[in-house]
């Protein structure tokens, strides 16, 4: 794989500023960001009143554990528009989460907020090893998800000749990969996998292909996933983070150099991790869930957004700016098997473990009487999809599941081509059980 870190000179100074500097800049910021709040959004205001506490009372970063959370659930609540800070005709974008129940949850940029936004992009992706005048082929769906335009604007941004694809139609993708030579590609990592099979499908041999660096994000995967990817194409593989309600893509992103973990931009979101019982802040280094702030976001200010989100916070490395550690899942996708907590993730990196298996596999969810029980239903490798081949996969990956997680589940190992292909992000989880 080609070395793509980025010449310093290419950086932000602020990137790699000393950390008393952004410490400095985000107690400025976040001042701003509580009195905006305040000042122009009602329920900001009852809430900080409620609580008994006034922007003015923040003199220290660590006195944001003061101010309350913010939840996805108030986004709905203001539906559509009721958490704006600005007038509306002053957002100039409006993106919406599809949400599986009830109302979406709607997000609104200034042209401010846009600027911010690409820059940030841009920013992820020199992390990543994209440079400018380099061909970029965008996978993210565009329209209402943030994943396409959010990239898209950062990718131009950066200078980069941006190939607006969106997700869908997978041969088309292997063409355009193959006609337009890009070298970077962003996409979901489950749709990626699709495009290897696209790949396998055209006789190609994905090794071959100009890309030199993906840039994944928008759902959880794994470093086993990561090695599966790398392994396949011949190239980087790096994450980037983000949630419509803070910014899109661009929260945070892994430095191409290092792959150790999300630099969050912190000049501009500032991260708490807290323990998602008590609320109560946790120290660097703790799992726990992620809360952001944003400090510099006009037209939708958030003050401790409850991500769902867990991860750990950890110190800078490539950058100045502290990391998140990839996603262990989300706090919803967490199935509780007979008291043994599991995410997607730890299935993810037992099925990638087993050679006979394809990268694929989803988890359904029933209740017999009173007890949970968990499927797994994965996927036979083309070379090993005889029916005793299947058989003994099953039994292999059953027995992981069992010692490694540590929890029962049935296992189905599927002919290939068995199991549902992810468009954008893939549904891991069929919760089949009555609803109580
Ligand atoms: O998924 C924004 C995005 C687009 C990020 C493209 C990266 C690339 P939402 O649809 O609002 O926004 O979903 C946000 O997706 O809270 C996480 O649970 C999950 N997620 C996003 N990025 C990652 C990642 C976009 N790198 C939700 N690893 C977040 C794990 C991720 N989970």
């Amino acid at each position: 794989m080609k070395d793509l870190t980025p010449e310093n000179a290419m950086l932000d100074p602020i990137e790699v500023a000393s950390v008393d500097e952004i410490r400095s800049l985000q107690l400025d910021r976040m001042k701003w960001s509580l009195r905006h709040a305040y000042d122009n959004v009602p329920m900001y205001k009852q809430r900080f009143d409620e609580a008994g506490v006034h922007p003015d009372d923040l003199h220290t970063l660590e006195d944001l554990a003061k101010f309350p959370f913010t939840y996805k659930e108030d986004l709905r609540a203001n539906y559509p528009f009721g958490l704006f800070a600005v007038p509306r005709d002053e957002i100039v974008r409006i993106h919406a989460s599809s949400g599986t129940t009830g109302k979406p949850t709607v997000v609104g940029y200034t042209r401010n907020d846009i600027d911010m936004w690409a820059n940030m992009v841009a920013r992820s992706m020199r992390a990543s090893g994209t440079k400018p005048g380099d061909i970029v082929h965008i996978a993210y769906g565009y329209g209402l998800f943030t994943g396409g335009l959010g990239a898209h604007y950062g990718a131009e941004r950066l200078g980069c000749s941006v190939v607006p694809v969106s997700g869908g139609m997978t041969e088309r993708q292997v063409t355009l990969l193959e006609d337009f030579k890009p070298t970077t590609i962003m996409v979901t990592p489950s749709y990626m996998l699709n495009i290897l099979e696209g790949y396998q499908k055209a006789g190609i041999d994905p090794k071959d292909c100009s890309l030199e660096v993906g840039i994944f994000g928008a759902e959880p995967w794994t470093n086993s996933m990561r090695e599966e990817v790398e392994s396949a194409f011949d190239m980087h593989a790096v994450d980037i983070y983000g949630l419509s309600e803070i910014l899109g893509p661009g929260v945070a992103n892994e430095c191409v150099e290092t792959k150790d973990g999300l630099h969050i931009w912190e000049d501009h979101f500032y991260p708490e991790i807290i323990d998602p019982e008590t609320g109560d802040v946790l120290p660097d280094g703790e799992l726990g869930e992620l809360v952001f702030t944003t400090i510099t976001k006009e037209g939708l200010p958030m003050i401790r957004y409850r991500t769902r989100d867990l991860s750990r916070l950890l110190p800078g490395t490539a950058r100045s700016m502290r990391r998140m550690e990839k996603i262990t899942g989300r706090s919803d996708d967490m199935i509780i098997l007979r008291g043994v907590n599991v995410f997607p993730t730890q299935v993810e990196e037992q099925v990638l473990a087993i050679p006979d298996l394809a990268p694929y596999f989803q988890i359904e969810l029933t209740r017999n009487g009173r007890m949970d029980a968990m499927t797994v239903f994965a996927e036979a490798a083309s070379g090993a999809a005889s029916e005793e081949a299947r058989d003994k996969s099953a039994k292999i990956l059953g027995k992981k599941i069992k010692d490694i997680i540590g929890v029962s589940a049935k296992v189905t190992v599927e002919a290939p081509g068995g199991v549902e292909r992810s468009q954008g992000k893939a549904r891991r989880v069929i919760d089949n059980r009555p609803k109580a």
